[in-house]
């Protein structure tokens, strides 16, 4: 059994923020953003805009470019690390898209690696358990959880949605060559957004003996992050990845069309690029636009490159995925 990429499609807030309007509340300014990662723009949720909206929105265009009607998808895969509900969203999406066949959804939370890990998710799906249509989403709004006076966070994310169409198919047309996939919870600590650990032991008293009840809720501190320690991360192990799953799919460096990076920062991808000896015409760059925007940075990027007719039918694409957990992996695909 095959799987291949058959549509795909995005959405974006309306609301832009530029960098001259983050000057305007920390002390930065567009030349040092600029320079230091790329990015001179970046769209944030606003008014009736909600994660979800913005999911169903790029995964009814994916359907509409695959000619998939949303009752024949038969799984749905919402990878975001910011959900609406803790419980998941991907059973809200499948409703609003209006899939009637009532297909299994789920939510996958991996960040910035969260696509990657959905692609090869629904490519072991199709294999391994006779799925056909399997919507793999690409979600996340961080703007809700970064700390808008933190200079070295707050410049670089944007919200967004990016959303691909994998179908069952022959395996003559098998278009998922490779993959490969990692994680190292040590590095954890140089990028998180965990629950405050101060409210996390709040039923006990102090000397263990007191109830405190009923415990009260905790709530999620702003992501942290070391920066240089994850460009460090990031430029170490995105080419050995991607190495990696090339060998898994047996082809060579030469054979990559179209470098597709989680959008994090433009000096990552262009150390990476030439780690990988892959010239800049063939690497893919939309971040000076929508900056980081974690698990939809993949889909949003593809599906401008193949909108806009640079990435053709039969091209291979090298797509890899880094950030919190810390998680990693890269998926050689054919679009
Ligand atoms: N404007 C002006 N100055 C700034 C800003 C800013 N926005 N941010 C930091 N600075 C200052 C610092 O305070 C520091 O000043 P100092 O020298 O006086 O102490 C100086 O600039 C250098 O700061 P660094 O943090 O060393 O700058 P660096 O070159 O490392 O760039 C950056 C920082 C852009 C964050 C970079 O490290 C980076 O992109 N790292 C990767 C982050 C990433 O890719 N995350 C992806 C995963 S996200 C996820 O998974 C959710």
């Amino acid at each position: 059994q095959g799987c291949k990429l058959v549509g795909c499609g995005s959405a974006v807030p309306t609301l832009k923020v530029s960098n001259d309007d983050l000057a305007k509340i920390v002390d930065t300014s567009d030349e040092w953003i600029s320079v230091r990662t790329g990015i001179r723009n970046r769209r944030v949720l606003s008014g009736k805009e909600s994660l979800t909206t913005l999911a169903v929105e790029a995964g009814r265009k994916a359907l509409q470019m695959a000619q998939v009607d949303p009752d024949d998808v038969d799984l749905v895969l919402m990878c975001t690390s910011t959900p609406e509900d803790l419980f998941g969203s991907a059973p809200q999406i499948q409703k609003a898209l209006g899939c009637k066949s009532n297909p299994l959804a789920y939510d996958i939370t991996a960040a910035c690696s969260g696509f990657v890990l959905g692609l090869v998710s629904a490519a072991c799906h199709i294999r391994g358990a006779g799925f056909q249509n399997v919507l793999v989403i690409g979600a996340d709004a961080l703007s809700q959880y970064v700390d808008w006076t933190d200079r070295g966070t707050c410049i670089l994310f944007g919200d967004a949605a990016g959303a691909v169409l994998v179908q069952a198919c022959d395996s003559e047309e098998d278009g998922l060559f490779g993959f490969d996939l990692n994680s190292d919870g040590d590095g954890q600590r140089h990028l998180n957004a965990t629950i405050k650990e101060n409210e996390m032991d709040n039923a006990l008293g102090s000397n263990g003996s007191v109830l405190d009840f009923p415990p009260k809720r905790p709530s999620y501190s702003c992501i942290k992050m070391n920066g240089k320690e994850v460009f460090r991360f990031a430029v170490r192990s995105v080419p050995q990845s991607i190495e990696s799953a090339l060998e898994k799919a047996g082809l060579p460096g030469s054979s990559i069309d179209w470098l597709l990076l989680h959008q994090a920062n433009q000096r990552i991808i262009d150390a990476v690029a030439t780690r990988l000896e892959v010239p800049p015409e063939r690497v893919i760059s939309n971040l000076a636009n929508y900056g980081n925007t974690s698990a939809a940075s993949i889909p949003l990027a593809l599906d401008e490159a193949v909108r806009s007719g640079k990435v053709k039918a039969g091209h291979t694409i090298a797509a890899a995925g880094f950030g919190a957990g810390l998680t990693w992996g890269s998926a050689i695909v054919r679009w």
